[in-house]
This record gives structure tokens, sequence and C-alpha cells, in this order.
């Protein structure tokens, strides 16, 4: 049925485009200002036993029901389980997929549209943070500036997913995920030579136990859950084109491995920055597009290393925004055959319309609120906050009770022999904490999304 369906050429191929997925505008613009909002580094050990408990075993999850399937989220899961309503969890995957690029995009096209403020020299006019904030606040109250970036990028993934597996993302990646680990590096190694940086490095590595609260606690899960892009299919639909040979486990290790690294080598660049030149870390989503400017003014070389930054960020950006359309993509290939082609173009198209009102949030439709979000919120709670957790959660329990070990272990040891044999206990562990800690966990993510919605609907009521 699916005899001419793609594969990675590779295996680095698959664990570069796999990393490249994880490592996006999560790890750069995400990361360091949630942990710079909630006490820094008793925010980021946290974080880390999430990913360790929770993202892992989720990932090798995923991975696992694409690998055996071969198939897109909504055909993976109905070929286990036979059921519509398996399927159907497939498929809200694809619509968070559908939901995320939209705004996602915008974000990534602010980063390019900042790589040509960064050439022009336009952070240098920001004698403080006011007039940076300034700046942005234009930037994006632009319309045709904010769409014209949002169509830029939005046509480079359409590129990349419509050059196929092998050819678009696999070679795309292969280029761009280098060059970004070498450019944050460059970016770390100048901010830690700064004078001042190791306040941003304490702020950053020491924590500070009584700021941790139930809330840093499902901040940084719901955060695990968005870096390595699980909970959507995503994962899965990358795992549908690798080979049996391959070990699953040791793949997982690597990308939460190479994701956790870039985030903190981001937050180290950023916050030993910061505070070298004085600013406060906790300036929430506008820490990047709105400190940062400031920062690289005050930094010797700013001007150079202010491009190189907003490159990366556009390069990380891209490698995530090409999973995500590449998941909705190869649902139409695999269930409704189309031609890929036909799906990239006509997908990226749609998802474009839908972020519309998005990216006029910024601007003409300001003062629009749907139960106190703007659009563009909307959007991002509704994946990031519901359909995200809501996916994890079934993605554990269907490989743990649904689908059932004896049947999993089998699969997920093609590939892994060795290391089956080598690490019994990892397993047995994966094995619990898929059954058991990741259910919960999740859940109470996902309840506090709800009772963040409930408090809304208080309001309105
Ligand atoms: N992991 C990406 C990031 O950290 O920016 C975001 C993302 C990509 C989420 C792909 C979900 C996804 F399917």
């Amino acid at each position: 049925m699916q005899q001419s369906r793609e594969t990675w050429g590779s295996k680095a191929g698959f664990i570069l485009a796999a990393a490249g997925s994880a490592i996006g505008l999560g790890n750069i613009w995400k990361f360091p200002y949630i942990a710079g909002e909630n006490g820094g580094a008793s925010f980021v050990l946290i974080y880390l036993i999430c990913i360790a408990v929770i993202g892992l075993p989720v990932l090798i999850a995923e991975i696992l029901i694409g690998r055996t399937t071969q198939r897109n989220p909504v055909g993976a899961f109905y070929k286990l389980s036979n059921s519509k309503f398996w399927a159907a969890v497939g498929g809200m995957g694809v619509v968070a997929g559908f939901l995320i690029l939209s705004f996602y995009a915008i974000i990534a096209g602010w980063s390019i549209g900042y790589i040509i403020e960064a050439i022009n020299g336009n952070f240098f006019n920001f004698p403080e943070p006011a007039s940076s904030a300034e700046h942005f606040q234009n930037l994006v109250g632009n319309i045709p500036w904010i769409m014209g970036y949002f169509a830029f990028f939005m046509i480079l993934t359409m590129v990349i997913v419509f050059s196929g597996i092998q050819k678009g993302i696999e070679r795309a990646s292969k280029i761009m995920m280098p060059l970004l680990f070498i450019l944050l590096i460059i970016l770390m190694i100048r901010g830690l030579t700064l004078d001042g940086a190791s306040q941003g490095l304490d702020f950053l590595w020491n924590p500070d136990w009584s700021k941790i609260t139930a809330n840093t606690i499902l901040l940084a899960l719901g955060h695990a859950f968005f870096t390595l892009s699980l909970g959507m299919g995503a994962m899965l639909t990358y795992g549908s084109y690798m080979s049996e040979k391959d070990s699953i486990p040791v793949a997982a290790l690597q990308i939460v491995i190479l994701d956790t690294l870039i985030a903190l080598i981001a937050g180290t660049a950023i916050f030993t920055s910061v505070f070298a030149v004085g600013l406060a870390p906790d300036a929430g989503p506008g820490l990047i597009f709105q400190t940062l400017p400031v920062v690289f003014s005050k930094m010797p070389g700013g001007y150079f290393f202010s491009i190189l930054f907003f490159i990366s960020l556009t390069i990380a950006a891209l490698t995530s925004s090409i999973s995500l359309l590449e998941v909705v993509v190869s649902f139409f290939v695999d269930e409704l055959k189309w031609k890929r082609h036909t799906a990239a173009i006509v997908i990226s198209v749609f998802i474009f319309a839908l972020g519309v009102p998005s990216a006029l949030s910024f601007n003409l439709l300001n003062d629009i609120k749907i139960f106190g979000f703007d659009f563009f919120e909307l959007a991002d709670f509704i994946a990031s906050n519901i359909l995200l957790p809501l996916g994890g959660l079934f993605i554990a329990v269907f490989v743990a009770w649904i689908w059932g070990y004896d049947k999993v272990i089998p699969n997920l040891r093609k590939g892994a022999e060795n290391f089956f044999d080598n690490y019994p206990l990892l397993s047995s562990l994966w094995k619990i904490f898929l059954k058991y800690l990741s259910p919960v966990l999740i859940f109470l993510v996902f309840l506090y999304s709800i009772g963040l919605l409930e408090k809304i609907f208080n309001v309105f009521s």
C-alpha cells in the first residue's frame, strides 16, 4: 500500500531533523524568558527533571508508534488500534500542527525582520529598553511588515517540505543544524567573556529553592512538551521515516541531550549578556525582541553579534516549522492520497490564512478579545496548553495501556537489542514512567490549564 513511502537517508539525518524539530523558538525565545520570569536556576532544575522523567519516555513512545506503523498520526493510531477514537487522537495532532504553525511562523517572521534590522544597524538608536520596546511596537504594528515576513517564512517552510524527506527536510537539517550550533557557541563565548557575565551564570545555575511553586512545576512540564515537539505527532511522523535498524532509545536520548544543551547554551548567551549590561532578566516574551537589541547596542561587537543571533533564531525556527508542516502534509499524502507538492502548497496557504487574525492581533485587531485572549494568545493557549498535553497523555496511555507492553517491547527492541541487554534497569524505568508517572503528571498539567479556563469563564459569567 505504502510501497514508495520515503525514508531518511541516514541515521544522522534522522537525528538532525528530529533535533531540528525539537530545537526552535522554544529553546531560544521561550525558555530564556520563562526561566527569567520564574527564578532562573530553580526553574531550570525542575525543567531538567521533567525532561528526564516525562519528556524522554513520551518521546520514545512517539517515535516508536511512528516507526512501527510507518504512517502519519491518524493512520498510525488507526493501524494499531482499529478504533476511530484513537484515529481522532491522531487527528488532534494534525489539527495542533496546523494551529501551532499559524502563530509560530509569525514570531519566526519577526526573527527574519530582525536580521534586516540588525544589518541596517537599527539597534544602535536605543539608549534604554523603553525606546527598543517602542521600536518593536512600531514594527509589529506595521501590517505590511508583519504580514510580509510571516508570508516569507511560510514560503521557506513550504519549499523545504515540498522537496521531500531526504531532499528537503533532511538536507536542510544537515546544513542548518551544525551552523546553528556554531553560531550559538560563538554567542555564548561572547556572553561569557563580557565583564559581569558571572551574575548571569549565577542566575541560570544557582537555584533558589524558595522560588519553586506548583506553578513552576506546571510551567516546566508544559515547556518540556513544547520544546521536545511532543504531544502532536511531530516525532511520530519523523519516526515513521526511520529504519528498524536504528535504535530508538539511543536516538531519543541524543535528541533530548541536543535540545537541552541548546536551551542551556542559548540561556547562557542571553543571561550573561543581559546581566553584563545591567538589564532585568524578567522582561517576558519581549526579552529577545526588546531587551536583547539594547544589550547588543551596549556590547562590544554588538553589530556583528546581533546579526548572528537573529540568523540563529531563524534557523532554529525553520527546522521546527518544517516538522509542523510535515505532520499535516503526511496526513494528506498517506490518507487522502494527495501529491506531496500539492499538499505542501495548499496546506501552507491555509495555514497562512488561519494565521492572519493572529498577525492582526498585534495591530488592527488589537482590541478584540475572546475569553480575555487576543487571537494570537488564543491559538497559542489552545495548542500549547490543551492540545499538546492532552495529546501527550493519550500517547502515554495508548502505548502503556492499550497497545500493551507485550507488543510494544519486541518492536522497541528492533535496532536496540544491545541497549536492552545492557541496560535492563533503564527499560524497566521507561515502562514504569510511561505507565504511571507520565499520565498522572500530564493530567495535572491539563487540569491546571482547564483551571485557567475556568477562571476566565468565571470572569464572563
Ligand atoms: N519544539 C519546537 C520549539 O521548541 O520551538 C516547537 C514545536 C515544533 C512544537 C514542532 C511542536 C512541534 F510539533
